[in-house]
């Protein structure tokens, strides 16, 4: 068995298991725009990683923006864009922390981030940064959709994800492992294992980070800091009929964000 140590490196494998979703996350995120925002077609995705999503805005005819920090995931977006893809969309080099486009400021109309990469910002000040950077870049009635995983600092038992998914010939074997929250450090450590096995293939790619940690307070409360109101909270299915009611606790939360008056 070959062994890597990178899953973003190897953009087509994380795409075969997280790529599934796709049409259903975009067709969710224009649906938002429609109810809650401006309807326009300049849209965002910040770590937009192998633009999956990019592809898809730019597919339904949005002019779209996406920027991340891997040359590699971002290579395999180049590669992915049709030409006519290619003249809707602009990719770009960047961290969330600090992207900017002096041509963008007050112009997006919509910016989303769906699959809890929001976590990887692992301090409180770059996570403001973000926001404050992100808001500035929205028109007075645009949007940030943020989807991520809050986390119980009760919970006592680690989280366990799997998924498996065939490409090509080959099967894909996704397992996903989210250790205790540490409530000081405000982390937890994260382990992902892909497994692909196939008539020429056994490989194991296995990836070591932290995500920072978030109960709804302390996501509220950035929210608040950093300039944006929340609209409406929505589950990870993606129904757009029904928003979570007030008061309702759900660790997965898409939430839909707009610069506060
Ligand atoms: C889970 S993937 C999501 C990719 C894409 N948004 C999607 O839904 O398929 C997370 C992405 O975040 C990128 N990333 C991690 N930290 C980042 C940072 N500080 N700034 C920009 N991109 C970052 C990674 O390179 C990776 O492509």
């Amino acid at each position: 068995m070959e062994r890597l140590s990178d899953w973003y490196d190897h953009p087509e494998y994380y795409e075969a298991i997280f790529g599934t979703d796709t049409e259903r996350e975009m067709d969710f995120v224009l649906e938002v725009n429609r109810r809650y925002g401006t309807g326009g077609k300049l849209l965002l995705e910040p770590a937009c990683g192998a633009g999956r999503l990019v592809a898809e805005a730019a597919r339904r005819g949005c002019s779209v923006v996406g920027y991340d920090i891997s040359e590699q995931m971002l290579a395999h977006a180049r590669k992915r864009l049709t030409p006519a893809q290619r003249r809707r969309a602009r990719l770009h080099l960047s961290r969330m922390e600090t992207f900017f486009q002096p041509e963008l400021e007050g112009q997006v109309d919509l910016a989303f981030n769906l699959v809890s990469t929001f976590r990887y910002l692992d301090s409180e000040k770059a996570a403001r940064e973000h926001l404050e950077g992100t808001r500035r870049l929205l028109k007075p009635e645009g949007l940030y959709v943020l989807g991520f995983h809050l986390t119980d600092y009760e919970r006592k038992r680690p989280e366990h994800e799997r998924w498996v998914e065939r490409l090509g010939k080959d099967t894909v074997v996704c397992n996903t492992h989210e250790g205790l929250p540490d409530r000081r450090l405000r982390r937890s450590a994260m382990r992902n294992r892909l497994r692909i096995t196939g008539p020429e293939k056994d490989l194991l790619i296995e990836t070591h980070w932290y995500f920072r940690t978030y109960d709804l307070t302390q996501a509220r409360r950035l929210f608040r800091r950093a300039g944006l109101e929340v609209l409406a909270v929505y589950d990870f299915d993606y129904q757009v009929d029904t928003p979570r009611e007030r008061g309702e606790i759900r660790l997965d939360s898409i939430f839909v964000l707009k610069p506060a008056a």
